[in-house]
This record gives structure tokens, sequence and C-alpha cells, in this order.
């Protein structure tokens, strides 16, 4: 294999540029030739590809976002979409695909792969962890650092006005960021889809602690859950009296330099994906198991069950009492 292509797809995360920068500086260390393609698969369908130099990603491995843009691209589930990019692909030259994403964007690299026979090797970029095969996903850990510097700003207020705040995170279905950002901001409650959730205890929690002259408490919410405002007035129909504050913290959980863990995965990711595509290796998934890099089939690892740390979960309750 002589060349390949890089892009970043589905939601931005911190670490994409750390990433893109190893797949690039790896690549051509290895005498490949890179194409940076832009907003993902409709770079591909749009003809947006440039040829990356070293030059071309100074800079960039202290920055959130992704040089490269990025885009959702729901043209890509149809052939005839696939097929363009497919050919725009051919037209350069380009052998291999690194994709860097979340579950939608290794959608596409596995019918890139199984339908067009395009050799695309996927590194799990998306601050949702919510990938079963891997451990951690890239923006992860930066993602839950910013949470949990939000919840100590928050307590320093809330406890200041006897208030509960309700901090609604960002993960989808996963649980995963209220779950570690909670236990390691000392929230007293974390609500999160995989557990069910129950009010009553909730309820009882809060006036407990009203009662024992304990009046400011933190709600960890996944969004996965409900609205923090939902959940706001569920506690005030049920009888919590007091201010109870919400805060979505929204975008700013996809944003800023990536963390010391994420820069470090994107590099051993990135090398373990050009690697891949050396050996003409494709339809395959790279991600990180008890702190050493593998690589899997892109369906069995989208097939995979998530697992959730009931444990860690049961934990940070015992502990925010
Ligand atoms: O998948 C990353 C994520 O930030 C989710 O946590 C969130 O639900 C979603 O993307 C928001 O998507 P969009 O950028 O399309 O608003």
């Amino acid at each position: 294999m002589k060349k390949i292509g890089v892009l970043t797809s589905g939601g931005d995360a911190p670490g994409m540029n750390a990433c893109v920068r190893a797949v690039v500086r790896y690549a051509i260390y290895n005498g490949l030739t890179v194409y940076g393609i832009e907003r993902g698969y409709s770079g591909l369908i749009n003809n947006h590809m440039v040829e990356m130099n070293k030059r071309s990603v100074s800079d960039i491995i202290q920055r959130g976002g992704t040089i490269l843009k990025t885009a959702r691209c729901p043209e890509f589930r149809e052939d005839k979409y696939m097929q363009i990019a497919v050919d725009n692909m051919e037209a350069y030259g380009i052998e291999g695909l690194v994709v860097i994403g979340g579950d939608g964007s290794y959608r596409g690299a596995l019918d890139l792969y199984n339908k067009f026979g395009v050799k695309a090797v996927g590194i799990p970029g998306t601050i949702d962890n919510d990938l079963a095969y891997t451990d951690y996903t890239l923006g992860f850990d930066t993602s839950v650092n910013t949470v949990v510097s939000a919840i100590n700003n928050l307590r320093d207020t809330m406890t200041s006005h006897d208030r509960v705040c309700i901090i609604e995170v960002m993960g989808r279905k996963c649980g995963d960021i209220a779950l570690y950002a909670g236990i390691s901001g000392g929230a007293e409650m974390i609500l999160v889809p995989e557990v069910e959730c129950d009010l009553k205890k909730i309820v009882k929690k809060i006036s407990l602690n009203q009662r024992i002259g304990k009046t400011s408490d933190i709600i960890v919410l996944a969004e996965g859950v409900c609205k923090a405002e939902e959940l706001k007035q569920e506690l005030k129909d049920n009888g919590i009296l007091g201010s109870i504050k919400t805060t979505t913290l929204g975008y700013i959980q996809r944003g800023g330099a990536p963390s010391m863990f994420d820069r470090v995965l994107a590099a051993r990711c990135a090398v373990r994906a050009v690697d891949l595509l050396m050996q003409d290796k494709g339809g395959r998934v790279v991600g990180i198991k008890d702190n050493k890099i593998i690589d899997e089939d892109i369906a069995e690892a989208l097939a995979q069950e998530r697992h959730f740390d009931k444990e860690l979960y049961d934990t940070a309750m015992i502990l925010g009492l």
C-alpha cells in the first residue's frame, strides 16, 4: 500500500488532532503518501482531499476539535454515494483509509469494506466512551476532566447558597461520562441510563441530607436519562423544598486541549492503524484493553454488548453518601 487517507467523522472529540498528526507522521515515516479528507465521509463524496506533509500537522497536538473538520453524513448510507466516494479514492490512488470516529462512522467503514473492498481501519474517537470492544475512546478522558472542573466550580456556589444542583452531561445512551465525572467530583447522586432511576430513593436521600443539615447536593445526570429541567420538576413535585438549580454543560464537554491520556492513546492507536494498512489489512478497528492496544474485526466489535461498570457505580453511590 502506497497511499492512504485519513478522516474524522461524527461528533468531534479532543485527541482527534493528536491522532491525525500521528497517522500522518507515522505513515510518512514509513514511506506512505497521506491524504487528509475534509468533513468526514462527505469529503470523500465531494472530492475534498489534500495531500498532507509533516508540517501540515504542526502545532495541532494540543488543540481540541479537528483540523480536518467533521460532519455526520447520512448520504453515506446509500450505495450510490458510497460508489462516488470509492471512485474518487481510486482517482487519487488511495488504497487504505483511517476513520477516526464513533459507531456511526464505523458503520460507514464497515460498508466500505464489505460492499466495496476498501481497506478501512477505525480508531475510536468520541467523548461518549460507548464502544464495547475498547476500554476507552479518544476524547472521553478530556471530556470527563472538563466536567469534573465544572462540578468543582458549581459545588462552590451551590454550597454557599444551600442549593441542590442537577448537572446534565453528554454521552447519548451511555452513562460513562456521568459515572466517571460523578465519582471524581464527589457527586452525591449519579443518574445513568444503565441503572434504573429510583426517584423515591433520590428524594429520600436529599430530604435526609437536608434534615441533618447538609443543605447542598450535586446530582450528575446523564443526558440519556432525561433533561435536567424534567428531573428538577419531578423533585419539586415529590416534595423537595428549597432551591434546585440546573446546569446543562453541553458542548463545552466536546472542546479543549486533550489530556495526556488522550494524546498518548491517539498516538498508540494511530501507529496500530497504519501498521494494519501497511499489512494490507482492512475492516478492522483499533482500541485499548487492559492498557494494551488491540485490533478487532469491525463487525464483531460493533456486535459486542457494552458493559457498564456497576461495581464502580455502586462505589460512587457509597462514597457520595
Ligand atoms: O456523540 C458525541 C455527542 O457529543 C453526544 O454526547 C451528544 O449527544 C451528541 O454528540 C450531540 O450531537 P450534535 O453535535 O449533533 O449536537
